[in-house]
């Protein structure tokens, strides 16, 4: 039965190949102070940074840049800009990147304006801002992590071996706008563009492995997984196809914009273990999750098999004719596997760099869930870290 919740999402998205047109009209929206974040560079190699900061100049802002927001951006890096953004009186954060960009200029939202420090009062306490947050809009360079519509920000403390995504519960801390030109993501490394077709569809997995009901996000869910399996194709043989590539950043945005989660149970120990291994590796996002689901997954098939053998079913068309359940059942997660190694991705940790001895680390960074089918002991989180080695 679908449970009680409430539905809203602030974000206004503006997509396709003429979206940059709208900053200037939201531009209009906010005070005069801009902060722009962004990454490494990308953007200034594809001509963003200048086409952005030329609509910024013409609307007469003053602007501050943030630059160097590394993938998996660390806490030491979130005060540095916290310095930036209070000398700046900022009015506006604009994110120009990936997830990682976005997921950094939300943390600087909840931030700027607070006396405590951020990493203990989110990221430890999983405290709510008690300070006035700043407005934060996104465009968007990168396929994946959905935060241009969400409200997750992620961030990475090394000297504590931990990466903690605290997802705010005020909407307010969603973006107020991102521009999605999938175009802007066609200078992606092939290696990114499946780390973030994996994590997109992980992100659906982790919301439709969990729950007995009959559900209509987990057939939302289903109609997303395929329509991601057939653009990645495309996408793989030929990058540069905008079809596939735009096919492919909307199914991003509706993975987690919350609305599949919407009256069901989630899992999300795929995403605790996958955090854990970018703790300590600092591994791309993605291929940490690609690294460790089937092992997850094995692990738990006996405990959730109704649904397992309905995602081969539904997502992989797997015929049932003259199969026991769990046939049906590791049919699918076989087809999956297969799927994934088309795609290049990671399918163990040691691809990433990791190696036995930090497993403990890992065993020890792993936030336990209790949303899934099974819930895991430390002992089940190490043998599932071992079987992904
Ligand atoms: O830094 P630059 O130079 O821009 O290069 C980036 C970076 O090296 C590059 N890139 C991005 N767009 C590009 C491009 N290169 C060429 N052309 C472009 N158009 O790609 C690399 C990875 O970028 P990053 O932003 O790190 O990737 P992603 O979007 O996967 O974000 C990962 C971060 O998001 C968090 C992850 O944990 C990780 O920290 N997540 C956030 C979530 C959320 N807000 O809800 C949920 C996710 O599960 C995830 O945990
Ligand atoms: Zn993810």
């Amino acid at each position: 039965m679908l449970g009680n919740f409430v539905y809203a999402n602030p974000t206004k998205l503006y997509f396709g190949a003429d979206a940059l047109n709208s900053l200037n009209m939201e531009l209009s929206k906010y005070g005069k102070n801009v902060v722009l974040v962004y990454g490494g560079g990308s953007i200034k190699k594809n001509g963003l940074y200048d086409a952005v900061t030329e609509i910024l100049k013409d609307n007469g802002k003053n602007v501050s840049e943030i630059a160097g927001v590394m993938p998996n951006p660390t806490i030491e890096k979130l005060y540095e800009g916290m310095e930036i953004a209070r000398n700046a009186k900022v009015d506006l954060i604009l994110a120009v990147g990936g997830g990682s960009v976005c997921d950094y200029a939300k943390a600087l939202s909840v931030s700027v304006n607070c006396p405590e420090d951020p990493w203990e009062k989110y990221y430890i306490k999983f405290d709510e801002p008690t300070c006035e947050t700043i407005p934060v809009g996104c465009v968007l360079t990168m396929a994946g992590t959905g935060s241009e519509m969400n409200a997750g920000a992620v961030i990475t403390n090394h000297k504590a071996k931990l990466k903690i995504g605290h997802v705010f519960a005020d909407e307010k801390i969603m973006p107020r706008f991102s521009i999605l030109n999938p175009n802007y993501t066609m200078t992606l490394p092939k290696y990114q563009m499946c780390a973030g077709i994996y994590d997109i569809f992980n992100h659906i997995c982790e919301q439709y492995f969990s729950g007995t009901d009959d559900n209509t996000s987990d057939y939302i869910s289903e109609g997303l997984m395929q329509s991601l399996i057939h653009s990645s194709r495309i996408a793989n043989a030929n990058p540069q196809d905008y079809e596939a590539r735009s096919n492919i950043m909307w199914t991003a945005t509706w993975a987690l914009n919350t609305l599949v989660a919407k009256g069901k149970s989630t899992d999300w120990m795929v995403h605790m273990l996958g955090q854990a291994v970018g703790a300590v590796t600092d591994a791309t996002h993605g291929m940490t999750l690609a690294a460790v689901s089937l092992a997850y997954y094995h692990y738990i098939l006996e405990a959730g098999l109704p649904k397992f053998v309905r995602f081969a079913e539904n997502v992989w068309h797997v015929d049932p004719a003259g199969k026991t359940d769990k046939e049906i059942a590791l049919a699918g997660l076989a087809a999956m596997e297969s799927w994934m190694q088309e795609l290049g991705l990671a399918m163990h940790l040691r691809e990433l760099g990791a190696t036995d001895d930090m497993i403990e680390d890992m065993v020890n960074a792993t936030l336990i869930l209790d949303g899934g089918y099974r819930i895991l002991t430390k002992e089940d989180i190490r043998k599932i870290l071992q079987t992904s080695m």
